[in-house]
């Protein structure tokens, strides 16, 4: 390997969520940290090169995205999603979750019904209710820890809905929703006249040679479409908010990026554009390896669950740094599961239900951290299961 994903960086105290809120969140601070996602990797040296030729410069005024922004962006969606855009179709924001949010805003009213499949993301249920809509949900089917799309119940949730937020790939249940999925859901949405927001922020992060594909990419998909994509995941940028949204459609493009325009959340700041740039041009070579170091800790993961903790069920997951866990074997209600992994497994983990009820008796681990780490984790909730099932 030409990088060093194994090397241990210490991120307490850089004013992390994932380690300086432990305290706050669990209540002690000397847990093994697996909840939030990001990743304990440090980013790759073409984009930290890239950050501090552009620290260097030192002048920070307001920003204006070059064309070779455009070219970098176009090519990576191209390539990777297999979505042709045009330049004009991008609109920035500062995160995904914030166009998430303007877009239900602006293509919904008070009392309207906006569409998400549960579990998911918990700032997706957020973004609906926040702002007085109303959640539907289309709860995903589940066998044998394995999702899948209820279409006759998405169907039925399409009729009543404005808006659909779509998460592909899946966080937290690590699907990567299949051409035929998208296929099926795209031509719905076009049937009901529902526009899609797609969350493609994990798109990079796909196993076993899949490659994601854009709901956007196909048929005619595009014009229903507000497509958002980030290296926040992929690259581990999160901290510097910055992601693309593309719209296809005028008729959908122009009133959101009228809406981010009037807040004036389209500047963008210096680091996140410079670092987006050397991400989707000059650092493949970072994700390629990332992508084997990440698949083989998921397959130590399952592999450990299997041999060791039979009574914990996952299905591998296919995309995401994600594992979604069923604890339900164990018998514990969540605040008791999650108060038992922090006292005797040491572990701090993202709760089930906080992806919605379907998560009831089901915890989210995040394997986006050196393999020592992993092996600490596992070998840690080992001897607690151990002591006490
Ligand atoms: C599905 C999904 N969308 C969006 C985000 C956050 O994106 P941003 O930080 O750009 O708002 C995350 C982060 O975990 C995520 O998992």
């Amino acid at each position: 390997m030409k990088f060093d994903f194994d090397r241990v960086i210490d991120r307490r105290g850089s004013g992390c969520f994932k380690y300086d809120a432990l305290q706050m969140l669990y209540g002690r601070d000397d847990l093994i940290s697996l909840w939030v996602a990001d990743m304990d990797f440090a980013i790759a040296p073409a984009i930290r090169e890239a950050l501090q030729k552009r620290l260097d410069h030192a002048v920070f005024g307001y920003n204006l995205r070059l064309p070779v922004f455009y070219e970098v962006v176009g090519n990576w969606v191209h390539q990777r999603y297999g979505f042709q855009i045009e330049a004009s179709w991008i609109v920035h924001s500062p995160g995904i979750m914030p166009a998430v949010n303007l877009a239900v805003l602006q293509f919904t009213q008070p009392g309207d019904g906006v569409l998400i499949q549960t579990p998911v993301y918990r700032p997706f249920h957020d973004a609906v209710k926040a702002h007085g809509r109303v959640l539907l949900t289309n709860p995903l089917l589940c066998r044998n820890s394995y999702y899948s799309i209820d279409f006759d119940d998405l169907e039925q949730k399409l009729r009543l809905a404005k808006l659909f937020i779509l998460c592909n790939p899946h966080n937290p249940v690590g699907r990567l929703w299949s051409n035929d999925d998208l296929l099926r859901l795209g031509s719905l949405c076009r049937k009901y006249k529902v526009p899609v927001v797609s969350d493609e922020i994990h798109a990079d992060i796909v196993y076993d040679g899949h490659r994601a594909t854009s709901i956007a990419a196909l048929e005619d998909f595009a014009d229903n479409a507000i497509v958002c994509v980030s290296p926040a995941k992929s690259f581990n940028l999160a901290g510097l908010s910055s992601a693309v949204i593309i719209v296809k459609n005028p008729a959908l493009r122009q009133p959101l990026a009228k809406m981010i325009e009037s807040l004036h959340l389209y500047l963008g700041n210096s680091f996140g554009i410079e670092a987006i740039i050397a991400a989707y041009r000059d650092a493949d070579d970072w994700l390629a390896e990332l992508l084997i170091y990440l698949q083989d800790n998921r397959d130590y993961l399952v592999d450990f669950l299997k041999r060791e903790l039979p009574l914990l069920k996952l299905a591998t997951p296919e995309s995401t740094y994600l594992a979604w866990i069923d604890f339900r074997a164990l018998g514990m209600g969540e605040d008791a599961l999650l108060g038992w992994l922090v006292e005797k497994a040491r572990l701090a983990l993202d709760p089930g239900t906080k992806f919605g009820v379907e998560g009831s008796g089901h915890m989210r681990l995040n394997f986006g951290c050196p393999r020592k780490l992993l092996t600490e984790a596992l070998e840690s909730l080992k001897e607690a299961v151990r002591k006490e099932f």
